[in-house]
């Protein structure tokens, strides 16, 4: 029987994970469900913990359902530990978001200088968590969802030695759906190749005749006939080039707009930010509604309102890995996991998202080779940014922190790095432990 336990639990997330559970009520012999958080999310954790408990209680299931702001007791003996906390909540989003924008530099919850800055905040958690989990349940694994998601991942498994930590997303979920319904073909008959970092990776798309789908994907997707429609409900829509994108071979993903077509995307979110619509403004909203609407005692499943979030299809990743790890089936999944040689460009002990079966001792990667030298000098800046960002993180060392950001594409370098650096340090200064 197994014992799953989620940080984070108050996350309006978390009916979607409970239905992703109870989807695969038959491969899962699940008996205690721990949803954990802290004293600030104590409200949001009550709230939805009691409409977890109607959900599972309405698909008539036996399971425990616990609450708790006890962190030690919920990892006791886990089999699974999932992650999806946010350190600071929206508030320090707003502030990601607003601090960069106000000087006319780009604010995203997970790239340049804010997502920089949720790595500062977010790394010494989870690598407080990873010594709880040494202590109390050794053979678990670590499900990581915590942005940003692989500077999180890599810290836990290269700095936690945590091996055994799966790092997910939904946006390659999404892709796959995408390419599924641009070619009119089920899911299950392609084949996929993801390849990169988190919120930086490409993909490449194969039929079961063994014919390479990508660059017929690339016209319908991103074609000039196309609206270059993004399927991300947090990713403005701007079109990406047509023709760099064929030249590219590979399609991008969602995120990649704020490096192709950056201007574009400052320029909207500036839009936002004057009108005091950041992302995470307007999510704060959609989260108190969704509250709302969890209060009703007679809720007992998923509200479609949840399809607001970006996070849609968060449990098909979550779920899966977790029954496809319990069960061996081998699902082909997109995981972000040690490098160990799968891109030949980055180290072998980084942290990289890519395709593979999970199998019941993890991830097993398809080799994937090199990129074109159009992608590989970009992703290797990333990576290296990544990595400067993981040990400004954990050493609090303000010259690392400040080379993270004058190498990082979306950060101009120089005075403007300083500037930025300095004025997000203040404002965080309370979830800044090590700095
Ligand atoms: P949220 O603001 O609702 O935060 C979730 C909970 O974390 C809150 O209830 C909060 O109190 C709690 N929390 C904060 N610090 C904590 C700590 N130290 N220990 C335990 N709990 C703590 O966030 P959200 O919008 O639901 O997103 C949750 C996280 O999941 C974020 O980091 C977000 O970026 C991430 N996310 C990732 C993906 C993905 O693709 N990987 C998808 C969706 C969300
Ligand atoms: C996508 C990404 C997540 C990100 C989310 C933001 O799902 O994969 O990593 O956290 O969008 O969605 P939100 O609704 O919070 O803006
Ligand atoms: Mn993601």
């Amino acid at each position: 029987a197994l014992k799953i336990a989620t940080i984070g639990g108050g996350s309006s997330y978390t009916p979607e994970l409970i239905e992703g559970y109870i989807k695969r009520k038959d491969e899962l012999p699940i008996k205690e469900i721990w949803l954990v958080d802290i004293e600030a999310g104590k409200e949001k954790l009550e709230t939805v913990g009691a409409m977890a408990k109607r959900m599972v209680k309405a698909a008539g299931l036996d399971w425990e359902v616990h609450l708790t702001l006890d962190r030690r007791a919920a990892l006791k003996d886990a089999d699974f530990v999932s992650t999806q906390f946010r350190v600071g909540l929206l508030d320090a989003r707003i502030k990601d978001e607003r601090i960069p924008l106000s000087h006319g530099v780009l604010g995203q919850e997970t790239n340049g200088a804010g997502g920089m800055f949720k790595a500062f905040r977010t790394i010494p958690v989870i690598l407080g968590i990873i010594e709880d989990m040494k202590e109390l349940c050794p053979d678990a694994w670590l499900v990581n969802f915590t942005n940003p998601a692989g500077m999180v991942t890599e810290a836990a498994i290269k700095h936690g030695g945590w091996k055994k930590t799966a790092g997910l997303c939904n946006v390659p979920i999404g892709h796959r759906k995408q390419a599924a319904e641009k070619l009119g073909i089920p899911e299950d008959d392609l084949f996929f190749k993801f390849a990169g970092i988190n919120h930086f990776h490409w993909h490449r798309v194969w039929d079961k005749q063994g014919n390479e789908r990508t660059q017929e994907l690339i016209d319908l997707i991103y074609g000039p006939q196309e609206d270059s429609e993004s399927h991300l409900k947090n990713i403005h829509n701007a079109p990406f080039h047509y023709e760099q994108i064929k030249d590219l071979g590979m399609l991008p993903c969602g995120y990649h707009r704020y490096y192709y077509i950056e201007d574009e995307m400052l320029k909207h979110s500036i839009e936002e930010f004057e009108k005091g619509e950041t992302r995470a403004q307007v999510v704060k909203e959609t989260e108190a509604r969704l509250f709302e609407l969890y209060k009703d005692p007679n809720l007992d499943y998923k509200p479609k309102e949840l399809e607001q979030r970006g996070g849609t299809h968060y449990s098909d990743a979550a779920c899966e890995l977790i029954a496809s790890i319990h069960n061996d089936k081998r699902t082909d999944m997109v995981v972000s996991t040690e490098n160990n040689g799968t891109i030949t460009d980055l180290p072998y002990d980084c942290v990289v998202e890519v395709s593979g079966p999970v199998t019941a001792h993890g991830h097993e990667p398809y080799n994937w080779g090199a990129f074109p030298p159009a992608a590989r000098g970009i992703i290797q800046v990333m990576k290296g940014m990544e990595e400067t960002v993981i040990r400004a993180a954990i050493d609090g060392d303000y010259g690392a922190a400040l080379h993270a950001f004058t190498i990082n594409p979306l950060v101009p370098g120089g005075a403007m790095a300083k500037t930025l650096l300095d004025e997000l340090l203040i404002a965080h200064k309370d979830h800044l432990p090590n700095f």
